[in-house]
């Protein structure tokens, strides 16, 4: 069999060429990075979880009619997913304050927001992805009205599924960032919900403790970040049996 194609090559996953033509196959890696690279370690178990669980999201943004790139998962740490060409916007949906935008706003982090708030940071790793206004997206063209309008109704209804999907078992949904992907069909174009939808992309706190389940746990020390994604899949029921990491415990 030919060694397929690599494509990219990005901090969390590599995108290798699919099988058929308009499908792209992508590697979950283990490698976990925060402040723009600055920050970075190989934790075990995290491209596994990280796959498992897009694949999980993906899937429940399909059932209800959230048009995204998901095909099917190909194994533990690879899916098959639509070739699409990425908007070079981070979206990003905040419920609550807290990251950057507490920062740049004084707000103390967890403080609930009066709605959603949806923000855009332009896709550019050495300008360290900033954040743009609507205004930036239409002078240099990144999205048009329609685009922007397309992408305001994706972000806004997928805070409202996975907000969901987490209150029902007992993780706030504090925010979350999204890529949208462009796909052509004819004479006609699309958006959806591309790349990952993963505890490396959203902050989930316990309703009860508080306690951090995303990767924030990575950025701020906090702990084992396996142990962290491993209980948001244990609590959705994503991890198949005996794929569970376990630790070895001490019989008497
Ligand atoms: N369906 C898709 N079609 C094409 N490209 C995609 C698709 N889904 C995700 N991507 C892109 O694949 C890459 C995934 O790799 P990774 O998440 O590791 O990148 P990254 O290091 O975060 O870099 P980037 O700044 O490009 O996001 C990203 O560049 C993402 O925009
Ligand atoms: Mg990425």
């Amino acid at each position: 069999m030919a060694r397929r194609k690599k494509i990219y090559e990005g901090k969390a996953k590599t995108l290798f060429e699919g099988p058929e033509p308009g499908t792209i196959v992508q590697y979950f890696k283990d490698d976990a990075t925060a402040f723009n690279a600055e920050k970075r370690d190989v934790i075990e178990g995290k491209g596994v979880l990280n796959n498992m669980l897009s694949e999980y999201f993906m899937n429940g943004l399909t059932q209800i009619g959230v048009p995204n790139h998901f095909i099917r998962r190909l194994n533990m740490r690879e899916q098959l997913v639509r070739a699409c060409e990425i908007v070079p916007l981070e979206v990003i949906v905040r419920n609550f304050a807290a990251g950057s935008m507490a920062k740049r706003l004084g707000i103390e982090e967890g403080t609930p927001l009066p709605r959603p708030i949806v923000e855009y940071c332009y896709k550019d790793d050495a300008l360290g992805d900033p954040l743009v206004s609507e205004e930036h997206i239409a002078a240099f063209g990144w999205a048009s009205q329609q685009d922007m309008e397309d992408i305001l109704s994706l972000a806004l209804r997928v805070n409202d599924f996975l907000s969901g999907v987490m209150f029902g078992v007992g993780i706030k949904l504090v925010d979350f960032k999204i890529e949208i992907g462009r796909v052509y069909e004819g004479d006609y174009q699309r958006l959806i919900v591309a790349d990952e939808i993963s505890p490396d992309s959203c902050r989930l706190w316990d309703m009860e403790t508080g306690q951090k389940l995303d990767k924030d746990v990575f950025r701020r020390d906090l702990g084992s970040l396996t142990d962290a994604y491993s209980e948001v899949a244990r609590r959705l029921g994503v991890m198949p049996k005996g794929a569970t990491p376990m630790k070895p415990t001490l019989i008497n």
